[in-house]
């Protein structure tokens, strides 16, 4: 019969008050350690909709690949495909951890992408018809995704903490690679100058919804609070977006755009940037896959995992699920 450890002989009480104690003095969580049934569920919820989202995320600019302006930019935004990919794996890698102990595969995610029950982030609902847009989704969506990333790189879960560490680093890159494309065009004529505010206005009510609605706007508890009561990030949804503005107004004006909400303003008083709200039904109804890509982008995953079943399958050397 094995030996309890005199941590097992605990009660869920003082397992769980042993594990805050532990997070509140900046402790690392590990992959086998103990962790409350909440803490493991809203992780595997964070990362697995991260990982997948950095896959989806890829379908974008995937498509600009042929089509971008130069062999150099080809490549430049084929390596930033590839390494969106590589961002996935490391976080489903990370997720399928945690959901051993439930009995539940990393194909499993996947399986709950197609069905709908896992969601992705909204910008890549979204279409990219023009060079700008290829531009912008670096400069602004990974500039948005840096600032989110950031907040939870000193997260409470070591594994994960671990991972966005790694994948920080290259979307600066992917942030400058984006800023370039933007600059090339505004140093343009002024069709390529009004391709960047096209651009820009079509994306605005997007990039506000990244970050999630307030805390305000919602009722009960919200996933953020479970969030920051687990030290997984620090700050709310209102403080990234603010975040945001505070970093990137300025840098939109300097360019010579407009700014898409022409109400918007930093109210110095208050401290924070007054702006109008984005529809957060129509929100909800993107995340829910009714987006104007939505179906396409998930049908071309699907194809390309069933494409891709026999890969899956010489390496486990099993038959993979398609
Ligand atoms: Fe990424
Ligand atoms: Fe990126």
């Amino acid at each position: 019969m094995p030996v309890m450890t005199s941590f097992e002989r605990l009660s869920e009480e003082e397992k769980y008050k042993q594990f805050m104690e532990r997070i509140e003095a900046g402790e690392k969580i590990e992959a086998d350690d103990w962790m409350p049934e909440e803490y493991r569920m809203t992780l595997v919820k964070l990362i697995a909709m991260h990982g997948i989202s950095e896959i989806m995320g890829a379908l974008p600019e995937k498509e600009w690949v042929p089509k971008a302006p130069s062999l150099r930019r080809k490549l430049g935004i084929m390596a930033k495909v590839q390494d969106e990919m590589g961002h996935g794996q490391l976080l489903l890698r990370v997720a399928e951890d945690l959901m051993a102990p439930l009995g539940k595969t990393r194909e499993e995610i996947m399986q709950d992408l197609f069905k709908g029950d896992l969601k992705f982030h909204n910008v890549f609902h979204m279409p990219a018809p023009t060079w700008a847009d290829a531009g912008l989704i670096g400069w602004l969506v990974d500039g948005a995704a840096i600032i989110t990333q950031t907040n939870m790189l000193d997260a409470s879960y070591g594994p994960y903490a671990r991972a966005l560490k790694r994948i920080c680093a290259e979307e600066v890159f992917h942030a400058q690679h984006g800023e370039s494309i933007i600059l090339a065009l505004a140093e343009g004529t002024k069709v390529q100058r009004d391709m960047i505010q096209d651009a820009l206005n079509r994306w605005w009510d997007a990039l506000l919804m990244f970050f999630g609605p307030d805390n305000a706007s919602t009722t009960g508890t919200s996933k953020q609070d479970i969030t920051i009561k687990y030290r997984i990030r620090t700050k709310t949804n209102e403080q990234l977006r603010q975040d945001f503005f505070t970093k990137y107004v300025p840098r939109i004006l300097s360019l010579g755009l407009k700014l898409p909400d022409e109400t918007m303003y930093f109210d110095k008083k208050q401290g924070k940037w007054i702006y109008k709200q984005p529809d957060w039904n129509q929100f909800k109804e993107i995340i829910r896959n009714n987006g104007p890509k939505s179906k396409e982008r998930l049908r071309l995953r699907e194809l390309s995992y069933r494409n891709n079943a026999w890969v899956r399958e010489a390496l486990s050397g099993q038959s993979a699920a398609v």
